[in-house]
Formats: structure tokens, C-alpha cells, sequence
């Protein structure tokens, strides 16, 4: 690798990241990658050399914010005389291409998810004026094989990119068509990455895919190869020295196997909380989006983990309004969310995306009854949070200390159930494991007395 020059001062880089985990992670690799060309941090656009949008296309709103955030970032680029360079990452670059260039000439470079390795490349060509503003081809392994093994860990967390793409085309859907086939990395180089982490002070890794259970990584020069599953990832990095705690997000319920299952009770590393999204309770339409189980496999499903791992919170995501919700659907999917009981979950009103099957469908669902509907589930939802965080009030649990808290005196951190938990004590807690009675709570976090810290596992 090129050392940094350190006679030039560093350029300004500004990343702005929108949409899943997994752009969190492509951001951070991103910065990984710009490192050696001299680029470091800054705190805002303005003092930025180099702008990167990493963004979302999920929603039309998330991609309706990338155009107006680019607007303003026109008008700096204009103060700066043309210093900054403006690139658009992510998954509205895959999509939209050539035409984001067209609707605002002022971006310099558009890449997509798999070629965040050619950005210095790109940042090259752009300074010369000269070739293609353009990169979005597909090449998931070229990209995870040539981007630094090297990771710069932030804090006690991180996040570890197992899979990528995805090919079950919910028919509401665009990640299969900006992040492509479903493909995952070998679990050697997953192991690497982990190991420094875990050498850097990370105490929990959460590995990351559009659908990580879907994970078959080869595993040639370990025992139980070729293909190691999930579960056998997940019992391979909870022996790595230092790695207290494993999660994994987001997961499919048609892959959800029975040796996966079975690690959540295996493997107390394995935090007791499940990111299983559903979208809706109602046969009819599972079927319509294509999600490829009924209400009934979930309920079954759920019902192996919580034996598996009694005590395990479980959230999920739910779409209302797909075209054809009726009524009685809707119900099905209020039922589903009654009879599961969900410790968090994410809601979104169904958005129509250009070139999906469900955009073209007949019976789209106006807005009005769309908002009445996501105002129901939300409702409902907030319920059992507030609940869920209530019944833990009077427990002494785990919290992986991640930060000063908003009062002096005070530090925060996240429950095994990933709740936000606040509590007074040292700031010497930060990146260690405390035990926290916990004496109240409200929707969105607990309150603790702090009791003892543990040492890290050797
Ligand atoms: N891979 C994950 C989710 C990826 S997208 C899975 O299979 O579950 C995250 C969430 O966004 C989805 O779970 C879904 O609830 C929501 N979502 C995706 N497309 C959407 C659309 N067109 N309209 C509304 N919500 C959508
Ligand atoms: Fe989208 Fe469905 Fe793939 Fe999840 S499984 S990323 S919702 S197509
Ligand atoms: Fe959004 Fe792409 Fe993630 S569309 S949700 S950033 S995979």
C-alpha cells in the first residue's frame, strides 16, 4: 500500500450515509480505502475536499433526499471555487447511473455497491478530467477481495459484512437489483477482519448482509468445510479471544435453519435478540410479495427459537398497504404482531419503486388508508416496546458500555436485548462489559445503577 505523504496536509473528507447497516459499513470501508491517499475526516461538507453520498433507494423518499441534498451541495461546491469533488455511492448510484450526472451535473463520480475499491481510481480520473464518471458494474468478489484488510475500529462495536445481494426479488423490493446476486465472502477473510477488531478492542461484531442467513461462505482451510452456515460462522467467531458478543442483521425466515436455531442456544456469545422481518400477517399477501412462507412458518419458526433460547427478543420489519391490502389483511398482519410480541420493529408504508413487479400491480392502496394503518401498527408496536423494556426493570443485566451518556457523570451502552441503556459511572466503562441493575425504563431506553464491571475474556 502507499504510505500517507504526511508533508501534504490531509484532504477533507465528508461521508454522508443513508439507508441500511450494510452502507454503514461500505462507508467505513470507503474511508479504509481513502486513507492512503491522504484523506481524513471532517466534521461537515463545508471544509470537505471530497464529498461521498452513500445512499438509499428503498423508499422514494430516501431518494428524494439524495437530489435535495445534492442541491445544496452544489451551492458549496460553487463557494469553493470547484475544490470539492462530489461522488454519489450507493444504492440510488446503482439504479439511477448515468441519469443522477444528467439531473445534477455538479456530481463528479457515481458508484455503485461493488466498486467502492476503484474510488481512488475514479478520484484520479475526475481531478483529470478525463474518462468514465461512471462505475457500476457488478463484482462483489473482486470488491471484498481488493479492498485493505486492515480496519480502523471505532469504539467497542463494529460491523462485519458476511454476504451481499440478494435473490428472493420480494416483488416490492430493489435490492436485488442494486446490490445484485446474493453472494457471500469466504470465512477466512470474515475470520481476518474479525481477529482485528477483536485486537483493536471490539467486544461485539454484528455481521451484516440483505440476507445474512443465507450466508455459505467456503471454509476450505478449516475443520467442517467447504461451506460453512451461519450458525458455524457464528460458533467459530465467538472463540475468537476478546469477542464477548454476536449479532447478526437482517435475516430471511426462509433461511432461518434449524442449525442456526440451534446456536442460539448453543452459544452464549449470541446476543438473545432476533431481526426477523415478516412485512405482513396475512397469507395472501406473503404470497403476493413473494416472501415465500406463510404466517403459519413464522409462528412455527418463532416458536423453535424462543425453545432454542427462551427469553430471546425478537423484532422485525412490516410493510402496510401493499397493493391489495384489504381490511382483513391488515388485521392478519395486527394478529401476527399480537400473537409474536415483538421487543422493537420497523414500519414502513408500502412505496412504490419503479421497475418492481408490485409497482405495476393492480389495487395500490391510497395514501389515506396507508397512514391510517401505519398509525395502528405503530401504535400497537410502541406497546409491547414499552412493555418489553418495562419487564426488565428490576433485572441486573449485561451492558457493553459505549459512551459518555447527556449528563456528566453519566455513560451508555446496549442491553443483550439492544436496548439503550443510561446509567452514572466512570468513563474508564467505556468499551467494557458492566453489570446494570436496571430501575427504570420508557420507550426507547432503561436507566441503571451500575454495579460491577467485567474483565475482558482473554
Ligand atoms: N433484506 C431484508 C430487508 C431489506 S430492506 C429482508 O429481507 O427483510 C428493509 C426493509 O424495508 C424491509 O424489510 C421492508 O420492510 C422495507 N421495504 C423494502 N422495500 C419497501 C418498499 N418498496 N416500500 C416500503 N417498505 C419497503
Ligand atoms: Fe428485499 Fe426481499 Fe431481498 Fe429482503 S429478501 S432484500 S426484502 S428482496
Ligand atoms: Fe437502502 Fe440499499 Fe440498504 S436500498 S436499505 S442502502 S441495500
Amino acid at each position: 500500500m502507499n504510505s500517507t505523504d504526511t508533508a501534504k496536509p490531509p484532504k477533507g473528507l465528508f461521508i454522508k450515509t443513508y439507508g441500511c447497516q450494510m452502507n454503514v459499513y461500505d462507508s467505513e470501508r470507503m474511508r479504509d480505502v481513502l486513507r492512503p491517499l491522504g484523506y481524513a475526516p471532517v466534521d461537515g461538507p463545508e471544509q470537505a475536499d471530497l464529498v461521498v453520498l452513500n445512499t438509499c433507494h428503498i423508499r422514494e423518499k430516501a431518494t428524494e433526499k439524495v437530489y435535495s441534498e445534492l442541491g445544496q451541495l452544489k451551492r458549496m461546491k460553487e463557494a469553493s471555487g470547484g475544490r470539492m469533488t462530489i461522488a454519489v455511492a450507493g444504492c440510488v448510484a446503482q439504479a439511477e447511473g448515468e441519469e443522477l450526472i444528467r439531473r445534477q451535473p455538479a456530481v463528479d463520480l457515481v458508484l455503485g455497491p461493488q466498486a467502492y475499491h476503484k474510488l481512488p481510481e475514479m478520484i484520479a480520473r475526475a481531478s483529470r478530467a478525463v474518462g468514465d464518471r461512471l462505475e457500476t458494474e457488478f463484482d462483489t468478489l473482486e470488491k471484498f477481495d481488493a479492498l485493505p484488510k486492515a480496519r480502523a475500529a471505532d469504539g467497542p462495536t463494529a460491523f462485519l459484512s458476511v454476504q451481499e445481494g440478494c435473490d428472493k426479488f420480494c416483488t416490492f423490493c430493489v435490492v436485488p437489483y442494486t446490490r445484485g446476486a446474493e453472494l457471500s465472502r469466504s470465512v477466512e477473510d470474515i475470520v481476518v477482519e474479525a481477529r482485528s477488531l477483536a485486537s483493536q478492542g471490539v467486544r461485539e461484531i454484528s455481521l451484516l448482509g440483505q440476507n445474512v442467513n443465507a450466508f455459505h461462505g467456503a471454509a476450505p482451510a478449516i475443520e467442517g468445510g467447504p461451506d460453512w452456515d451461519l450458525g458455524q460462522l457464528c460458533r467459530h467467531i465467538a472463540k475468537i479471544g476478546g469477542i464477548d458478543r454476536i449479532r447478526y442483521t437482517t435475516s430471511h425466515p426462509r433461511d432461518m435453519d434449524d442449525d442456526l436455531i440451534a446456536a442460539h442456544g448453543d452459544t452464549p456469545e449470541m446476543m438473545p435478540f432476533l431481526h426477523l422481518p415478516v412485512q405482513s400477517g396475512s397469507d395472501r399477501i406473503l404470497k403476493a410479495m413473494n416472501r415465500g412462507h406463510t404466517a403459519a412458518e413464522f409462528h412455527d419458526i418463532i416458536a423453535k427459537v424462543r425453545t432454542a433460547r427462551p427469553g430471546i427478543a425478537l423484532a422485525s420489519d412490516f410493510i402496510v398497504g401493499f397493493p391489495g391490502e384489504t381490511d382483513a389483511d391488515f388485521e392478519a398482519t395486527m394478529d401476527l404482531v399480537r400473537q409474536t410480541g415483538f421487543a422493537t420493529a420497523y414500519s414502513f408504508k408500502y412505496s412504490r419503486r419503479p421497475g418492481t413487479p408490485a409497482a405495476e400491480m393492480f389495487g395500490q392502496v391510497p395514501e389515506d388508508v396507508k397512514n391510517a394503518r401505519l398509525q395502528a401498527l405503530q401504535a400497537l408496536l410502541r406497546d409491547q416496546q414499552t412493555a418489553f423494556n418495562a419487564s426488565q426493570v428490576g433485572q441486573t443485566l449485561d451492558v457493553l458500555v459505549t459512551g459518555k451518556g447527556r449528563q456528566p457523570g453519566q455513560v451508555h451502552g446496549r442491553s443483550p436485548y439492544q436496548q439503550a441503556v443510561h446509567f452514572n459511572g466512570p468513563t474508564e466503562l467505556i468499551g467494557q462489559i458492566a453489570s446494570v441493575h436496571v430501575v427504570d425504563s420508557s420507550l426507547n431506553s432503561l436507566t441503571g445503577e451500575f454495579i460491577s464491571a467485567r474483565e475482558a475474556a482473554a
